[in-house]
């Protein structure tokens, strides 16, 4: 098991590289299940959370050759439309399977994912829009099986869910007619998806606003795809550089998909720059404490919630944060208090109370951005050492993230326990 250590105090400085978007590679891979022909992704993140999808695919029967970031998919044929639970527990995007095993092969048994750190994460809208489309489910031994022809219907979601949204989505592309998804999810992966599907011969439409239409064809073919950049990366390194006082560009970012948390940084107090690809953010002199609530896209992502309490921690003021889209995501905040910071939790909201300066502690990783959190207060510390342990959370979804923060001056390492 490895660690991270950290020395805080020194202003983050210079630029980093994003890499292609977690959540938008999974459900991609997730979709080439539909492809008759090779499917080739490029700029795709080598991340752990991409290795469990990887040997989901092929443990189902798909051929995945992955070499730097380029990944080529075959899956003409001999696929099993079963994914077992000890994969999906692991990794609950598995579960994006379901849809396009069904919409191709009529069938599919998908463990249920279980539920995580940061709540629940019950599947009830996913497997609604299903039946919409006329699968007949069932709940066996801890498996969802499905199975049906599917035919296009009108169906609205609860919750603009983004995985339901997207399982729906690559379900509709195969089922026999017009199919309607409202209150759909509004995420810039959806609309990456939705771009690969139609390169592939899907028909697609409205994919990024809450009304998706999809008119089912007969059979997908083969496409080459780049994954979009991913905005959380982006914005986690954004807020390393802010939390330090320092001055940080990301590199091959889409501000576009970031609009509340950009405002949000310049409310607080930082400078933001955007040209092109490139973004910068500087707060030489201190940030001030800000309001937020995390809300479905394009409200502030929930995604990068930890992260902005952590920077908020040491801002001049109050800040109130909101979170509402899952159950149980202030695990961080007992860890940030354990370094010095002033958080009182009530219900969804999370009061932060600006103090001096936050000191090194050995604290515990407890789910992916939360962990993330812990890397930024880590490098805020004014004095002593923070020792993250269960690092393997961070692995999922940041590359290398150690050595990146290096590459921006940061005193970082990580060691085996
Ligand atoms: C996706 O998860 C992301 N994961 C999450 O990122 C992200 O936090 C989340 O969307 C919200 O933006 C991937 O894309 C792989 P949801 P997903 O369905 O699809 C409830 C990260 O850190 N809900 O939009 O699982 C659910 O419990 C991860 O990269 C139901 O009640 O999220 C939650 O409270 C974490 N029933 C809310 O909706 C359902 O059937 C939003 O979940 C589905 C969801």
């Amino acid at each position: 098991m490895d660690k991270i250590l950290v020395r805080g105090g020194k202003p983050l400085v210079g630029s980093v590289h994003v890499r292609g978007a977690k959540n938008a590679a999974l459900p991609l891979m997730a979709g080439a299940l539909l492809a008759e022909a090779p499917v080739v992704l490029h700029n795709v993140p080598c991340l752990h959370d991409v290795f469990s999808m990887d040997k989901l695919l092929t443990g189902m029967g798909m051929r995945i050759e992955f070499t730097g970031r380029t990944m080529t998919m075959e899956a003409e044929d001999g696929i099993v439309p079963e994914a077992p639970y000890d994969l999906v527990r692991t990794m609950r995007a598995s579960f994006f399977v379901l849809g396009p095993l069904l919409g191709r092969f009529g069938k599919a048994k998908v463990s249920l994912p279980g539920g995580c750190a940061i709540g629940t994460r019950p599947v009830d809208i996913h497997l609604k829009g299903l039946e919409a489309l006329g699968a007949s489910i069932r709940i066996e031994d801890g498996y969802v099986v499905a199975e049906g022809r599917l035919k296009g219907a009108s169906h609205t979601l609860d919750f603009p869910s983004v995985g339901a949204t997207e399982n729906i989505m690559m379900a509709a592309v195969r089922a026999e007619g017009l199919t309607r998804i409202g209150n759909a999810a509004r995420e810039p992966e959806i609309e990456d998806l939705a771009r690969m599907l139609n390169a592939m011969g899907a028909q697609i439409s409205g994919a990024g606003t809450d009304l998706i239409t999809v008119v089912g064809v007969e059979a997908l073919g083969g496409t080459e795809h780049v994954v979009i950049p991913d905005r959380i990366e982006a914005g986690t390194f954004l807020l390393a550089g802010v939390a330090t006082h320092g001055d940080v560009t990301v590199v091959n970012a889409n501000a576009e998909h970031l609009p509340v948390f950009l405002e949000k940084l310049r409310e607080a107090g930082a400078e933001v720059e955007v040209q092109g690809g490139r973004i910068r953010a500087a707060a030489r002199n201190g940030i001030q404490a800000v309001d937020f609530v995390t809300l479905p896209y394009p409200g502030f992502a929930t995604d990068l919630q930890a992260q902005m309490m952590a920077m908020l921690t040491r801002a001049k003021g109050v800040s109130k944060i909101k979170e509402t889209v899952f159950e149980n995501r202030f695990m961080q905040a007992a860890e940030l208090v354990r370094m010095g910071a002033d958080i009182d939790l009530e219900g969804n909201t999370a009061i932060v109370r600006g103090v001096e300066q936050l000191s090194g502690a050995p604290v515990m990783a407890s789910d992916l951005r939360a962990s993330a959190s812990l890397v930024i207060a880590g490098l805020m510390a004014d004095r002593g050492e923070t020792a993250i342990r269960r690092v393997y959370h961070i692995d999922r979804g940041y590359e290398r993230i150690e050595e990146r923060l290096v590459g921006l001056g940061a005193d970082i390492e990580r060691v085996r326990e």
